[in-house]
């Protein structure tokens, strides 16, 4: 699809680091080149946000050093789990909060310098679910925080959402208004997972079955009116199937009531970059969903 630009979505493609040619041509060159089906299940598949990708494709340069292996966490004995909370569907922010720090209901647990719960607008039009905390997420206590959560935070600026707008005086003014003064709007950022998979190893399913009922919660805490759903295991939890992103993007999918644009996640298009033009269709049709 051609994107016909005016100068202000061009100054938010610039947000995002994408010159808004360059990807379709290059997508065309690589169509043109017989590279077909580009957006194969493998390319979605989950990249450490905190690690440098292995990369089969030029010219993307490394995050930084591959990380170190780690020491393998030693499985939870059954019987040192928890049960699964219970009346979750029914918990205030502050229970749900204190019930998710306490959680050991599956071996997670373990591993976890801390969960991540979210952060954000506790009420806002738009709620962003990605996948699990990686090794920064897990230190800092927040999701997105390393380069992967960087464009994430860019990709939302162009579209006028911030996870700092509607958090109250405190919050420095220039995080609350865009380049031309207009208000940004609240956002809410959550993973399916709240505790870190050893590693950054793909979450089981039966990890994202014991935390499932935490993000539905929130979700019905945060009434959103758009979820941007990001990554392979962020999109097919939430629409409970096994299609790969790329037949999923382009059409509206609903989670709870609540409309869902999926779209890559944003480690993945740190490593694909001719992807963000896609990711930047996605924006647009949450744009064009929140506008009704
Ligand atoms: N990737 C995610 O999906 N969530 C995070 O919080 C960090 C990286």
């Amino acid at each position: 699809m051609t994107l016909h630009l005016d100068e202000r979505q061009r100054a938010m493609l610039a947000e995002m680091g994408i010159r808004p040619r360059l990807p379709a041509a290059r997508t065309r060159r690589r169509a043109e080149a017989g590279e077909a089906g580009a957006e194969t299940q493998a390319a979605e598949t989950r990249v450490p946000a905190d690690q440098a990708p292995p990369t089969a494709r030029p010219p993307v340069a490394p995050l930084r050093p591959a990380a170190p292996r780690e020491a393998a966490v030693a499985p939870v004995p059954a019987s040192a789990l928890g049960p699964r909370p219970e009346g979750v569907a029914d918990m205030d922010w502050a229970t749900l909060e204190s019930t998710v720090a306490a959680c050991r209901a599956c071996g997670l647990c373990a591993g976890r310098t801390q969960t991540v719960f979210g952060v954000g607008a506790r009420v806002a039009d738009w709620m962003v679910i990605g996948e699990a905390p990686g090794e920064n997420e897990d230190r800092q206590g927040q999701p997105f925080v390393g380069q992967a959560g960087k464009l994430l935070d860019n990709m939302l600026a162009a579209i006028g959402v911030s996870r700092q707008a509607a958090l109250g005086p405190e919050t420095d003014a220039s995080e609350k208004a865009d380049g031309q003064g207009r208000e940004k709007q609240g956002v809410y950022i959550a993973n399916v997972l709240k505790c870190r998979p050893p590693g950054n190893r793909n979450p089981q399913p039966d990890e994202i079955a014991q935390c499932e009922p935490y993000l539905r919660r929130q979700v019905a805490l945060v009434r959103p009116k758009i979820i941007l759903a990001m990554g392979r295991f962020a999109v097919q939890s939430l629409l409970r199937t096994t299609e790969p992103i790329g037949r999923l993007r382009g059409r509206v999918h609903q989670y709870e009531g609540v409309p869902v644009v999926v779209t890559y996640h944003p480690a993945y298009l740190l490593r694909a970059l001719p992807e963000k033009a896609k990711a930047w269709q996605d924006l647009c049709l949450a744009l064009e969903v929140m506008r009704g």
